[in-house]
């Protein structure tokens, strides 16, 4: 079986044009794929044009991408409102926002709208038990975590999450399709809040939000501390700000439910700052300001 569902993924279909989804479509497309991207309205299917389109440049910019590829790479995307577009891909991959019933209705629609009885149904969720979303369909066992970094483009990881009924097949067509075609790399966790990666990083970011919320340090100094003192290429509230606050916020409370454990729990400068729609790098101020 494996491999064999890889060869019939053409196109893929992304839920969600935000930070996340475009950086997926991008890396769909820039490996080949036909990519339709499915947002709620045409000025958010607009923005998310933007979005890849300016990644593009950045990639084109840095000389990572001839220009004649970016402009193809950008042709192969189709944007919508439609989940109806989405019926005959491979692979659908949603990445709206870290909201869990934003995410079941997400995967209901999509169970209805995919017409394939082979098509991978993925989240790129980072906090929300994959096993939850898998049974808003009527095909738990076609449901994976597929879970990227940001920026995506750039960081080669990706989490492949499998839920308690996950068939062996669809996770191993997944990772064949994720290494093969996207050229990522594969770790795998189970289907537990946070995964891998966040288990280690949301603690962390929330320390240095306590940190500077109890006037210990400045953001800068925090920031210095851990570029300069142990080689990270940003510091954590920079991290925190290019992550977005509200998804920041969203994953420590998912993985609070979870495990009840206080150093999950967001601290109130954090709720604060999304209170006041100051979401980092996306909204133009954080814990820093951006141009
Ligand atoms: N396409 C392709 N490549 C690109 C690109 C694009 N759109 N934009 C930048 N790059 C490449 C550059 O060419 C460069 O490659 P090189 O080192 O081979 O020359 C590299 O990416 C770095 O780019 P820049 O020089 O423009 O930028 P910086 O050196 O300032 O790095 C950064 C920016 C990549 C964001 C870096 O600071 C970084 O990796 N930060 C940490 C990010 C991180 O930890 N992300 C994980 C967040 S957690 C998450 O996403 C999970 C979720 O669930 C919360």
């Amino acid at each position: 079986m494996q491999g064999v569902m890889v060869v019939d993924i053409v196109s893929v279909g992304v839920v969600g044009g935000g930070l996340m989804g475009a950086g997926i479509a991008e890396v769909c497309a820039r490996a080949g794929l036909d990519v339709i991207v499915r947002e709620v309205t045409d000025a958010a299917a607009q923005v998310a044009r933007q979005r890849v389109a300016g990644s593009l440049d950045r990639a084109v910019g840095r000389g990572k991408l001839a220009a004649g590829d970016a402009e193809a790479t950008l042709g192969r995307i189709r944007f919508t409102t439609a989940f109806e577009d989405l019926t005959d891909v491979g692979l659908a991959i949603e990445a709206v926002a870290e909201d869990e019933a934003v995410k079941l209705e997400v995967f209901a629609q999509l169970d209805a709208a995919l017409a394939r009885p082979d098509a991978l149904l993925a989240s790129n969720t980072s906090s929300i038990p994959i096993m939850k979303l898998a049974m808003a369909t009527g095909r738990p066992e076609q449901v994976v975590g597929i879970h990227f970094f940001n920026p995506v483009p750039v960081l080669p990881l990706v989490e492949m999450v499998t839920s308690l009924v996950t068939r062996p097949e669809v996770v191993a067509d997944a990772e064949a399709f994720v290494v093969g075609v996207l050229g990522k790399t594969v770790i795998r966790s189970s289907d537990r809040a946070g995964f891998v990666v966040n288990a280690l990083l949301v603690p962390y970011l929330l320390s240095a939000v306590r940190m500077l919320e109890s006037g210990f340090a400045t953001a800068a100094d925090i920031d210095q501390g851990m570029v300069l003192g142990c080689a990270h290429p940003m510091g954590p509230l920079r991290l925190a700000d290019l992550i977005g606050l509200d998804t920041v916020t969203a994953i420590a409370q998912s993985m609070y439910q979870e495990f009840r454990e206080p150093l999950y729990s967001p601290p109130p400068l954090l709720m604060r700052m999304v209170s006041a729609g100051l979401l980092g790098r996306k909204s133009g101020r954080g814990f820093h300001a951006y141009a």
